[in-house]
């Protein structure tokens, strides 16, 4: 069923795992993400950016959303990714999206909590659940200071009265991830001291088991990274977060797990190898069928052993 991402968070944080929310911008990715869900029996989070609504449409995409449901029978949540306004949220709203993310965090502090509370009361009157985002998930340096940190990553305290006065769903922070292929200089650092006063200052003010978002969660997966080189590509210097980082986060109370970019590259790598291998193929449903699998494979991979949430549906 097409349902909202409460109650898969909910049961997430207590079973001490997390729903993988993999962006979607065609058919091909759509099929493969929720495939894999019904190869594991879990539920999952398709998530749609502003740029993925601007090429496939939101009709499309709803209405392959709901093919690939009636197919495979999981438990799925419709989510707009990184919503820039009021007017994307109601649009997704209207499509028949369970879930919108309204990202304000580059506003300042007081319009962030303006913006996000006018789509929250929106959403929450049409049953839609809201995730805002509050901290910078810039590109973390090696070295980055105590002081960098602290103006870049989620205040525990701003989150709390953040929480309270938008009356939003989720909360995606920052604590050290980041978007795309090239988060790191040199060694991945995640604060979970930081996430763990989060939560504990959200339970502390009545929020319990709150769950909270990790954005640019990819972990670059170094086996499609080789692939794309092998077969013509030039990606040098890429790296993500490690596994290990991610199912700590799981553990603790990081409900949602975003990951795109380990799409793109599994969808590059399968399609690069098979001309690579098959130099004379061009009918479109041999190298978009193999990118299919290719990524089936991959978010089978993610939800058996980095997210935990294999036979967790219903
Ligand atoms: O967080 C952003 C996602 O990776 C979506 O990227 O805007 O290019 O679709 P996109
Ligand atoms: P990655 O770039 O690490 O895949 O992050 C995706 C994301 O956060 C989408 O919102
Ligand atoms: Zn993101």
């Amino acid at each position: 069923m097409l349902v909202t991402s409460k109650e898969m968070m909910s049961k997430a944080f207590d079973g001490k795992y997390a729903i993988g929310a993999f962006n979607i911008n065609n058919m091909e990715i759509i099929q493969a993400v929720t495939r894999a869900a019904k190869d594991t029996a879990s539920p999952v989070i398709l998530q749609v950016s502003r740029s993925a609504l601007q090429y496939a449409g939101p009709g499309y995409l709803r209405k392959m959303v709901e093919a690939a449901i009636e197919e495979t029978g999981v438990d799925c949540a419709l989510h707009l990714d990184h919503g820039p306004d009021f007017a994307t949220a109601k649009l997704c709203i209207e499509n028949g999206f369970t879930s919108v993310m309204f990202d304000g965090s580059h506003f300042d502090y007081d319009e962030n909590i303006t913006k996000t509370k006018e789509v929250v009361e929106y959403a929450h009157a049409r049953g839609v659940v809201v995730e805002a985002e509050l901290g910078k998930l810039a590109g973390v340096e090696d070295e980055v200071s105590v002081d960098a940190a602290n103006a870049t990553y989620t205040d525990p305290d701003q989150a709390v009265d953040f929480v309270s006065r938008t009356g939003v769903d989720s909360l995606a922070i920052a604590i050290g991830t980041s978007h795309g292929a090239y988060k790191f200089k040199g060694e991945a650092k995640l604060d979970f001291a930081r996430l763990e006063l989060i939560t504990s200052k959200l339970e502390a003010a009545g929020f319990n088991k709150y769950p909270i978002v990790l954005h640019g969660a990819s972990s670059v997966d170094p086996a499609s990274v080789k692939l794309c080189n092998e077969y013509g590509g030039k990606i040098d210097g890429a790296s993500g977060i490690p596994a290990e980082m991610l199912r700590k986060a799981a553990s603790m109370a990081v409900c949602k797990i975003n990951m795109d970019t380990d799409i793109r590259l599994a969808m590059t790598a399968a399609i690069r190898r098979h001309f690579g291998e098959k130099p004379s193929s061009f009918d479109p449903r041999g190298y978009l069928g193999d990118a299919r699998a290719y990524i089936q494979n991959l978010v089978k991979n993610k939800i058996e052993t980095v997210l935990g949430s294999a036979q967790a549906q219903n």
